[in-house]
């Protein structure tokens, strides 16, 4: 980096206090990362001095340079994309803010908060940067609040949550993007003069095309195991935008927030127009160490019950689509208990007079019909065989052949003189109404309130395109609202049901972000469950996720999707990475094949912990070599399980040696296949052999111990 090499240059050794040279000096610290604000006592403006690797010491803060000014503003004396962009009310585009005040205060053991105050001086707008740093994590937030004393609205064209500026020779962006049933590809770019921007406008599925994260690696390309990177994504579900720009002196600035894009916003006088959170860390060690800092963190901290165990699962969507009855379900059930999985999930097409996609959203009322009676008594059936059960929505949607929408044309989300335009034959419904969303709470409680549903999937399968509300008095707030709205019905679903996992879903992993996150810990990753597939796209998700948020399933062969037959163990080997379950019609097994079905929920019951809450490490890029490799140790280091699919065969193939990470080193582990025993140092240095065995797609799972 750029600066750090100016300041070791100059380094000189100094006793100086953070304040000796006139300064203000506001650092925001983890326990390997540094992020430094100045104040410049001339002007009285707050500017960024570093980012980067930890500086420990106080002589070494005095030395930096101020920097690029924080939180850069519209109408003044930049050239480049401002954080933040203002209409006055008396027509003036114009904002200087100055530094007021800071506080810092410690949130909860473990997590500290500083809070700065900017203000303009000729107008009584205000701005506070919020940044939360968890130390032992390496994780930092940060947000931003906005507000004004004017006499009428002020309106904001830009209010990013995030301006972090970087100063390197390069840049290297690596985004993620894809689409239905292949998500979340890799492509890395260098940066050069002027804008790159990842954004969307899909509305509340932030996952669909480009996914809501990032990594910035300086100075050279990304690397798993070395190097400079900053990774970064966004609480948000609905749209974002991360802009990073590279300016003439060659200074990096990267803005992260809402997307803006046709979402001016009229803030009235005293409200407070809040941010999401944008979430980073700074890793000095690759890629690989800023993913499991940020999926410690996001276990801990952003995941409702993130370190609690999960349920195995059969769902019965790929067993039934929507032909189902009470009798079929509970044979379903008792091929669920007799293979000792958790959990029965009754899928789409229980509800209204849905038999297809085309009718029923919004009328959350059980067919009775369909079931053969209560949903009460089929939930207790099924318990009485000692599987539990879960139940899908689609809370957001409504079809026009439904009794909601024929009641409340109005409380669908389209545009007044113009055909509504459809997704998956639905309409959204207009979560920026209070009572749209008080309505659809109201019916779903209902229907959890008949029985013991410890699960729901929550669906939604379409974007949004056409944004009007029948009711705003401004378009441009109707995204921001209907994601306020929506998080307001999850946060009264979580605690009416302190208990309940919910699962997210979207045409698969369209909606997967670390907002949704907070309240559907579990997120089905692709409606593509093909093995080889899946390695590919569990690789991609790893760098936003935990592993433990990744709905993970076994389906059947030949794959749907892509006719691919890949063998139960080289399925089960990739669904163990992630929250296991099937998705598949036990019934229609061989007893050779539900054998091994219940031989691989009995080993996936063992690793389960330290699946879910092990180090994960990538050992290879499925992108880019033959193999599919990555493991999971266990916090102490005592517990290795490493995962490889051969994703290649081909004539004359030299061996692929599978290097492990993360052990510790002076130690021996046994393989607990071979019972062999081997220095810790040998299995990172020089790897275990992969066999090369005839056949396609074969996978080996090795589970090692610390020889105590
Ligand atoms: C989406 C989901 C599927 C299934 C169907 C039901 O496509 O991704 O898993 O739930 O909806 O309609």
């Amino acid at each position: 980096m750029k600066i750090r090499h100016l300041f070791l240059l100059c380094l000189i050794a100094i006793s100086a206090t953070l304040s000796a040279n006139g300064k203000t000096v506001i650092p925001i610290t983890t326990d390997d990362i540094s992020l430094i604000y100045k104040v410049d006592d001339k002007n009285g403006r707050l500017y960024q001095s570093y980012l980067g690797q930890k500086l420990s010491f106080d002589s070494d803060i005095v030395q930096l340079p101020l920097g690029n000014e924080a939180y850069l503003t519209h109408g003044m004396e930049d050239y480049f994309e401002p954080a933040i962009r203002v209409l006055h009310n008396d027509g003036n585009p114009s904002l200087l803010l100055k530094y007021i005040s800071h506080e810092n205060k410690q949130l909860q053991p473990g997590v500290d908060e500083t809070v700065i105050l900017l203000k303009d001086d000729k107008y009584p707008v205000e701005v506070k940067l919020h940044f939360i740093a968890y130390p032992k994590e390496n994780i930092i937030k940060e947000y931003a609040e906005i507000s004004h004393q004017e006499k009428k609205p002020v309106t904001l064209y830009n209010y990013a949550s995030s301006l972090l500026h970087l100063n390197g020779s390069k840049y290297f962006l690596t985004e993620f993007a894809g689409d239905w049933a292949h998500e979340v590809n890799m492509k890395e770019t260098e940066l050069a003069f002027g804008k790159k921007m990842l954004d969307t406008k899909l509305g509340s599925r932030a996952n669909m095309f480009c996914s809501p994260f990032f990594l910035l690696a300086l100075d050279r390309k990304a690397e798993e195991n070395a190097g400079d990177v900053l990774f970064g994504t966004i609480g948000w579900t609905g749209n974002y935008r991360f802009t990073f720009e590279v300016d003439n002196e060659n200074g990096l600035r990267v803005l992260s927030g809402i997307n803006p894009y046709a979402s001016e916003y009229s803030l009235k006088p005293n409200e407070v127009f809040r941010t999401p959170e944008f979430i980073f860390t700074y890793s000095t060690e690759g890629k690989g160490k800023a993913s499991r800092d940020f999926q410690r963190w996001a276990r801990k901290y952003q995941l409702k019950d993130g370190e609690k165990s999960r349920m195995t699962l059969l769902n019965n969507w790929e067993a039934t689509y929507f032909d189902f009855n009470k009798d079929n379900l509970i044979a379903i059930a008792k091929e669920a208990a007799e293979l000792n999985l958790d959990m029965l999930v009754l899928d789409d097409g229980w509800f209204g007079s849905r038999n297809d996609d085309n009718s029923g959203l919004g009328d959350w009322k059980v067919n009775e019909e369909k079931l053969q009676g209560s949903l009460g008594d089929l939930i207790s059936r099924i318990n009485a065989l000692g599987v539990k059960f879960g139940l899908w929505f689609e809370p957001e949607m409504v079809n026009e052949d439904s009794d909601l929408y024929r009641e409340h044309p109005d409380w669908a989300i389209q545009i007044p003189g113009r055909k509504p335009v459809k997704g998956r034959n639905q309409l959204l419904l207009d979560f920026s109404r209070k009572e749209v969303v008080d309505a659809v709470y109201e019916q779903m409680c209902q229907v959890l309130d008949q029985g013991n549903i410890e699960y729901v999937k929550w669906d939604m399968n379409r974007s949004m395109a056409e944004v009007y509300s029948m009711t705003a008095e401004e378009q441009g707030s109707v995204q921001y609202d209907y994601m306020l709205g929506l998080y307001d019905f999850l946060e009264r679903i979580i605690s009416r049901y302190p208990d309940l996992l919910i699962e997210g879903c979207s045409g698969g992993g369209g909606r997967f972000d670390a907002g949704m996150l907070y309240y559907t810990p579990q997120i089905w990753c692709s409606d593509n469950t093909d093995a080889v597939d899946r390695v590919r796209i569990q690789y991609g998700t790893s760098f936003g996720y935990p592993v433990s948020a990744v709905g993970s399933h076994v389906s059947a062969v030949p794959n749907h999707q892509t006719g691919r037959k890949t063998s139960l163990h080289t399925r089960g080997v990739c669904a163990m990475a992630g929250t296991f379950g099937y998705e598949l019609d036990p019934a229609k097994m061989t007893d050779e094949e539900r054998r091994e079905i219940r031989e691989q929920i009995v080993e996936y019951k063992k690793y389960a912990q330290l699946v879910q809450n092990g180090l994960y490490y990538r050992l290879s890029n499925p992108f880019a070599e033959e193999i599919g490799a990555w493991e999971f140790v266990s916090e102490d280091g005592k517990e290795v399980l490493v995962n490889v699919v051969m994703l290649e065969i081909h004539g004359n193939m030299t061996v692929n040696y599978v290097k492990m990470k993360g052990l510790c080193v002076g130690q021996f582990y046994k393989d607990s296949n071979t019972g062999k025993i081997y220095p810790a140092e040998a299995l990172m240095e020089v790897g275990i052999p992969m066999p090369l065995e005839f056949g396609e797609y074969k996978a080996y799972q090795i589970y090692l111990e610390m020889v105590e």
